[in-house]
This record gives C-alpha cells, sequence and structure tokens, in this order.
C-alpha cells in the first residue's frame, strides 16, 4: 500500500520523496504546481485519467471540497462523495473507521475533513488508498498552507527573508499551525497578532518555537508598516467552547482601507478564507488584497497534489 498523509508537522507526504527535507517536498509541490498550470486542458486530462477522489466531510466546506472536485476534474479523474454527512449512513452511527475503510474501496484516493483532532491520521491506518488531510478539527488543515506558501512565493517571488503578519485567531485556526509549520522551513521573520485568549497553543508552540522565530503581541498597528505579508484569519466561532468568550474578542482586528495606508506598497494581503468582518469589503479592489488568488491557487496545487500522489513516478 502506497501510504500517504500529509502533515507539515509529522510526515508530510509519506512516499518515494519522505525521506527528503521538507522545504524539497514543498519545492517539489510548487514546481509541480507551476508544471501544471502551463498545460494545456488535454494535456492535464492525462495526469489522472480514470482515477476517482472520494470527499469526506464532517465539517462544513467551500473552497477545500470543491477545489479538490475541480482539481481532479481538471487532471482527468472525477470524484464521488460525502459533503453533507446527516445524508450519509453515518446518521444510522456507521463509524468513522467503517466509512474509511467503504469508501476507500471505491476510490483512488481520500480527502477527509473532521471535527476531530488526529482524525485524518487514524483514517489513513485504516484506509487501503492514500488519505489527504483536508482539516482536522483545530489541528492542521496542510494542503491549505501549501496553497498559503505558495501564494507568497508567487506573489513576493520568494518567501526566505520575508516579514509575515499572521493576525486573529491562532489558538483554534488550523490553517494557522499548518502554516507556520511550513513557515519553520524558511528564514522568515514571524509576528503573530492575538488577543491574549487566542495565542497560538502552548503544546503546539513549544514544536513551533524549535524551528522559526517569532514574536507574539496584540497590537496589529505595531508592526504593520514593516510586513510583507499580512496573514488574516476569522475568529472561529464554532470552536469555542462558551459564546461569552467568542464575544469579548469577536472584531477584534477588522482590516480596513485605514490600516492600508500604514502598509508597504508593495505588501499583500492573504486569508483562507471564509471571511467574516475581519477584512472589510473596500480592501477587495487594492494591490494589496491576495486572497482570491490564494483561492485559486488552491486548485491547481491540489491538481498537482494529486498528480504526484497518484502516478508513483510524478508527472
Ligand atoms: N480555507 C478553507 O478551508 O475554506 P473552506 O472551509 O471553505 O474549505
Amino acid at each position: 500500500k502506497k501510504n500517504i498523509k500529509i502533515f507539515i508537522d509529522k510526515p508530510i507526504i509519506q512516499y518515494s520523496i519522505e525521506a527528503a527535507k521538507k522545504s524539497k517536498i514543498f519545492n517539489k509541490i510548487f514546481v509541480s504546481t507551476d508544471k501544471i498550470m502551463k498545460l494545456n486542458p488535454t494535456e492535464r486530462r492525462e495526469i489522472c485519467k480514470g482515477k476517482t477522489l472520494a470527499y469526506l466531510f464532517y465539517e462544513p466546506s467551500t473552497r477545500t471540497r470543491l477545489s479538490f472536485d475541480s482539481a481532479i476534474a481538471s487532471v482527468g479523474g472525477n470524484s464521488l462523495g460525502i459533503s453533507d454527512i446527516t445524508s450519509s449512513s453515518t446518521q444510522k452511527g456507521e463509524s468513522l473507521a467503517d466509512t474509511v475503510r467503504i469508501m476507500s474501496i471505491y476510490s483512488d484516493v481520500l480527502v477527509l475533513r473532521h471535527t476531530l483532532d488526529g482524525s485524518s491520521r487514524f483514517a489513513a491506518e485504516i484506509s487501503e488508498k492514500p488519505v489527504i488531510n483536508a482539516g482536522s478539527g483545530t489541528e492542521e488543515h496542510p494542503t491549505q498552507a501549501i496553497q498559503d506558501l505558495y501564494t507568497i512565493k508567487k506573489e513576493k517571488k520568494k518567501i526566505d527573508g520575508l516579514k509575515i503578519g499572521i493576525v486573529g485567531d491562532l489558538k483554534y485556526g488550523r490553517t494557522v499551525y499548518s502554516l507556520l509549520h511550513g513557515l519553520g522551513n524558511y528564514d522568515v521573520d514571524v509576528r503573530l497578532i492575538s488577543p491574549e485568549s487566542l495565542r497560538v497553543r502552548s503544546d503546539s508552540i513549544y514544536e513551533i518555537k524549535k524551528k522559526l522565530d517569532f514574536t507574539e503581541s496584540t497590537n496589529i498597528e505595531e508592526h504593520i508598516d514593516e510586513l510583507d505579508v499580512l496573514y488574516v484569519t476569522r475568529i472561529q466561532k464554532e470552536r469555542f467552547p462558551d459564546e461569552e468568550e467568542y464575544l469579548k474578542v469577536k472584531g477584534s482586528y477588522v482590516v480596513g482601507l485605514d490600516l492600508l495606508k500604514q502598509m508597504k506598497d508593495d505588501s499583500i494581503i492573504l486569508h483562507p478564507l471564509p471571511r467574516m468582518d475581519e477584512i472589510s469589503t473596500d480592501v477587495d479592489n487594492t494591490k494589496h488584497a491576495k486572497y482570491f488568488e490564494q483561492a485559486e491557487y488552491g486548485k491547481h496545487i491540489r491538481a498537482a497534489l494529486l498528480g504526484l500522489i497518484l502516478n508513483e513516478n510524478g508527472f
């Protein structure tokens, strides 16, 4: 069995390049993404011709699920899956283990989003087919981070040497953890900006500290004029155990045109989306806003990942 688990912290992709340095893996994915974007539709459809992707989403999604759907179609494959768990036999009490086992029979690769930390790792132990983590609780969202790093590289032409501010809900935002682990492979200056109660979790920060220099603060204005990249995240309302606590931090940061005036001319703003009120819509048409491009790159990096995962010798 070709066992592929995409985690940026632990094994990012366990297959032929498992032993390579992680940044080399990123580079391989980036090069493959560049390549796939240059192919014409007919060439692109040869890459995963006849392969089936199964998606299994226990939490809502727009971008991740649909970009995987669109990605597999663009490389000649097809998809099936469960996007609304209430319409599946989970509703009758079927376990995650059995659902994964069954879906892996019907497909060549499984894409899983689940409410629990460790869910993808667990699924990968059971599945006969590779499992891609599309979001596991508050833990990780690795393909989002690959997309984020790719966007930075495309828009800033480099990653090393950049000053990157990450603002918002750093406690519950799983994209942040994957991004921090990913950034640990580069020489970057990271500023973590959040309310005190939403700082990155202490259990995770221990691992992150081993490979990344960062500062923590609550004030975005202290950093804004120095940043090359401002990565904004939403407050993850659904993950708060207590709504009172959510209401205390709701609206803590709003990136609007006033803040943009303090930014470097060539700085960019990213956001994994969905956005609530943390970036004002009048920012969308400014040169700084790159979050829709970021979402578009997501389709291409996922197509490249599928091409790498489903082809023994790459493409
Ligand atoms: N960025 C992201 O994961 O978006 P979705 O929740 O819509 O998939």
